[in-house]
């Protein structure tokens, strides 16, 4: 009998820090950097961002979006056998971040380790521990999407500085008779990976190079608008299903436009696209998941429903994960 694997719980959790567009606004104004409620709206439709205390480590919003899917799925933390990080912006150059969640659940034993994928980071995780509990190597994984890209932004660059925020959310996924993930599909193209990223890094006991995000944002609207339509009907296809089919669109959450857009490609009412970028802004691996568990916690989300995840981001990398929740 083949082996799938299928979603057991979900959990997300944002530092408490809030940040409007008009309070970002007058933070920056203070630097000698203009922006606006107005534009920010407009172009992006972010309203708010959530950043994390400065004493607070990516792996600290991890562990707490991991403990709610945990609870969720009606685990405890020793269960699990495999547990992987996507982040961008991991507490340390090494060792990774999963290593650092699992020591704060409590447990140890099971391999952890972090994929970086950039905003497709989490597509790229479930896809790994998705293929990990269907060659039988794990039963129950612990997937999370975790950043603080607060950190690495350049509060004097307002193309950049007003997109992003921090958070996390997780997803455990648990071997099974019945398909649950029923198809995935992941991509990559090097040859773009100067128009998203953060140049700098450690050499000599220096850090060399610009290490704040860079981004040219025409180039990346224009290549995700495509890629997302291509992946979503990738996975459809090898799935056997239709855009009909697809019950919520979970999109990574970087701009209101790029959703839209995708969502009109699919045929899809703009209803059933799962939308909290206007809450947290773009949290980079973690919006996916966020953006998931907030729909399953509010009841939108029901067993049985067809959920299309779908990510895009630096390296350039693209890919989803189609879902019978
Ligand atoms: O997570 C990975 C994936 N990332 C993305 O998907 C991001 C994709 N790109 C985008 O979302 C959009 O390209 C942006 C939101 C980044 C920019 O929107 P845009 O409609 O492409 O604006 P633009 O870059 O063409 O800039 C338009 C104008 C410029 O002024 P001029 O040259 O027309 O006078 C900018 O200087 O808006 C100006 N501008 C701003 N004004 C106020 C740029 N940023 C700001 C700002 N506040 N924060």
């Amino acid at each position: 009998m083949s082996i799938y694997s299928r979603i057991l719980g979900t959990g997300s959790y944002l530092p408490p820090k809030r940040l409007s567009n008009a309070d970002l606004a007058a933070d920056l104004a203070q630097k000698g950097v203009e922006t606006s409620d107005e534009w920010i709206v407009e172009r992006t439709g972010i309203r708010a961002r959530h950043f994390a205390a400065p004493e607070v480590a990516c792996s600290d919003l991890a562990v707490e979006a991991a403990r709610r899917a945990i609870e969720a799925a009606g685990i405890g933390a020793d269960d699990l056998d495999l547990i992987i990080v996507a982040t961008s912006t991991p507490d340390m150059v090494f060792p990774s971040t999963a290593t650092m969640v699992q020591h704060k659940l409590g447990t140890a034993g099971c391999p952890a380790f972090d994929v970086q994928a950039v905003c497709s980071g989490f597509i790229y995780a479930l896809t790994v521990a998705d293929s990990m509990i269907r060659a039988g190597s794990a039963k129950k994984a612990l997937v999370i999407g975790s950043e603080v890209f607060s950190r690495i932004l350049d509060f004097k660059d307002r193309t950049t500085c007003v997109l992003f925020g921090d958070g996390a959310g997780a997803v455990v996924i648990g071997a099974s008779d019945e398909p649950g993930i029923l198809a995935t599909d992941i991509h990559a193209d090097g040859k773009h990976r100067d128009i998203l990223c953060v140049p700098g890094h450690v050499s000599g006991g220096n850090v060399l190079g610009d290490p704040v995000l860079k981004m040219d944002g025409q180039a990346v609207f224009k290549l995700a608008v495509g890629v997302l339509e291509e992946t979503a009907r990738a996975s459809l296809a090898k799935a056997g299903l239709q855009d009909s089919d697809i019950d919520w669109l979970i999109p990574h959450q970087a701009n209101i436009r790029i959703m839209q857009s995708t969502a009109r490609k699919l045929k899809m009412p703009a209803e059933k696209v799962v939308v909290t970028v206007d809450q947290h802004g773009n949290t980079s691996a973690a919006s996916i998941p966020l953006a998931l568990d907030a729909a399953v916690r509010d009841g939108r989300i029901q067993r049985g429903q067809h959920l299309m995840l779908e990510g895009v981001g630096g390296g350039f990398t693209w890919g989803s994960v189609l879902v019978k929740y």
